[in-house]
């Protein structure tokens, strides 16, 4: 392809200001209170997708936030490709753990990110990924060489689990028909080891609420002779562990699929130090379940993590209190061929089982997905594998990631197709978490790195 690296030079300031803009609207889904400027995030998503040279795009309403959805079709006998992403953002609490306001995008330089990373929430996760596929998109129009159909499908919903794209997708089958579904929106192992994410994990997230007394009660004057909720849900959640670090729900592990040892041989191979985990982290051991190693337990294996606890008395000084109440928000993170729904199911029928005479326990579901594994002998992948080593000089490793995007797998049930997972994000960029960064660099090599694709793709396609 011509002049990508001429283009992305001359518009290198106005594709970073560009961003910031995008990232100064803080388009948090999980909260009502921000309604309004996620709708305005979806708005100038809309006109971006415009001017980068989309024919027609639309602002689908939802019984929730809107879908974005652009398309430029070339040639109805050429491939199409269908980007997605999300323009909605995680809360950025704690915010007082931020070094810059979350809304307020700075770029600073930073040891992983000598030439600056962009700090603010959704910088990588996602509003910085998906827009390099905009500016991708602008790249190919404006220089001639867009080679096939595109699609673009940009959600508001992604960090609440995705419900209304759900429908939005079973409802739009035709419209949305492609050969290949590309999404950015997860990571890569360094900016000089390139890889492309071959699995996705599945999620169970539930509530829990363990109640004893019908009122707070004095824990002087009651204290040793009713159960104690906040005591029994800390006793309970420890047990759902056993000493090997296994899940200790009947049932969990029995869909789980187990790897070859020639799988296993073969994932060991993927670049890691555990040192430098460790110092990254400030830990002086890693901690899982028996047997299997540390990217085999963050990718391959499932898990169960409480993510919130909380109950009585938290304020300032002490208060002598027993609670009525304890809750705990839980999430497990699926692998193939689990399925979320069942799991859930024995969840709740586990933990209730467990708890002792005195609390009445309930357990509410709140979202789920499927996990997702990619092939590598595809045109898709062999097509990301070949623009990756264009532009970084190395062939990519395919890696499997433990993080969870739900709709994947239903994009596979509903249209069909596959997914390409090209995340240009680095484990470091601490999304979710204060101070989330994107490359500067990482941001250019995306939009560097995808028109290849799309040619690629198309020749391949052709060629059969
Ligand atoms: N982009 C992430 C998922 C991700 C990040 C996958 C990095 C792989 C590598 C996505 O926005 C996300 O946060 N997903 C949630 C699940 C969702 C249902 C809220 C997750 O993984 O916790
Ligand atoms: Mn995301
Ligand atoms: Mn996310």
């Amino acid at each position: 392809m011509k002049n990508i690296k001429t283009y992305i030079s001359d518009n290198k300031d106005r594709f970073l200001n560009e961003i910031i803009e995008l990232l100064k609207i803080p388009s948090i889904s999980a909260d009502s209170a921000y309604s309004n400027h996620v709708l305005k995030t979806a708005d100038m998503v809309k006109t971006s997708l415009e001017e980068a040279g989309c024919d027609t795009v639309e602002i689908h309403k939802t019984a929730g936030f809107p879908i974005v959805y652009g398309e430029k079709i070339v040639n109805a006998d050429l491939p199409t490709i269908l980007v997605y992403g999300h323009y909605d953002v995680q809360p950025p609490d704690p915010v007082e753990l931020w070094d810059s306001p979350p809304f307020e995008p700075v770029i600073k330089k930073t040891e992983l990110h000598p030439e600056g990373a962009i700090f603010a929430r959704g910088s990588c996760d996602d509003k910085g990924q998906m827009y390099m596929h905009v500016k991708a998109l602008e790249l190919m129009v404006k220089t001639d060489q867009l080679p096939c159909n595109v699609k673009f499908m940009i959600e508001g919903e992604e960090e609440v689990g995705s419900d209304n794209l759900g429908i939005y997708v079973a409802e739009n089958k035709g419209k949305l028909k492609n050969d290949i579904i590309l999404i950015s929106d997860t990571g890569m192992i360094a900016n000089n080891i390139p890889s492309i994410t071959t699995g996705l994990r599945g999620l169970s997230y539930v509530e829990v609420e363990v109640t004893g007394p019908n009122r707070d009660l004095h824990s002087g004057l009651y204290g040793g002779a009713v159960a104690n909720p906040i005591n029994i849900l800390a006793k309970m959640i420890a047990n759902l562990h056993d000493e090997n670090n296994h899940i200790t729900i009947p049932g969990f592990y029995d869909k789980v699929e187990e790897l070859s040892k020639e799988e296993r041989a073969e994932m060991a191979k993927a670049p890691f130090s555990l040192d430098a985990y460790q110092k990254a982290l400030e830990i002086d051991a890693v901690y899982g379940e028996k047997g299997y190693t540390t990217n085999e337990r963050n990718s391959i294996r499932p898990t169960l993590d409480v993510n919130g606890i909380w109950g009585g008395y938290t304020g300032e000084g002490a208060k002598t209190v027993i609670a009525s109440k304890a809750y705990a928000k839980i999430s497990m993170r699926l692998v193939p061929d689990q399925d979320w729904e069942e799991v859930t199911e024995l969840f709740k029928t586990h933990f209730e089982s467990i708890a002792p005479k005195g609390v009445k326990v309930k357990v509410i579901p709140h979202h789920g997905g499927q996990g997702y594994v990619t092939p590598i002998d595809t045109i898709g992948y062999k097509a990301a594998s070949k623009a990756y080593e264009t532009t970084f000089g190395k062939k990519p490793v395919p890696q499997r990631s433990g993080g969870s995007i739900p709709i994947v797998s239903l994009f596979e049930q509903e249209l069909g197709s596959k997914t390409i997972l090209m995340g240009f994000g680095l484990d470091s960029d601490a999304i979710h978490s204060p101070n989330e960064h994107f490359g500067v660099w990482n941001y250019l090599k995306g939009i560097e790195t995808i028109p290849y694709f799309y040619q690629y793709f198309t020749e391949m396609n052709a060629d059969g």
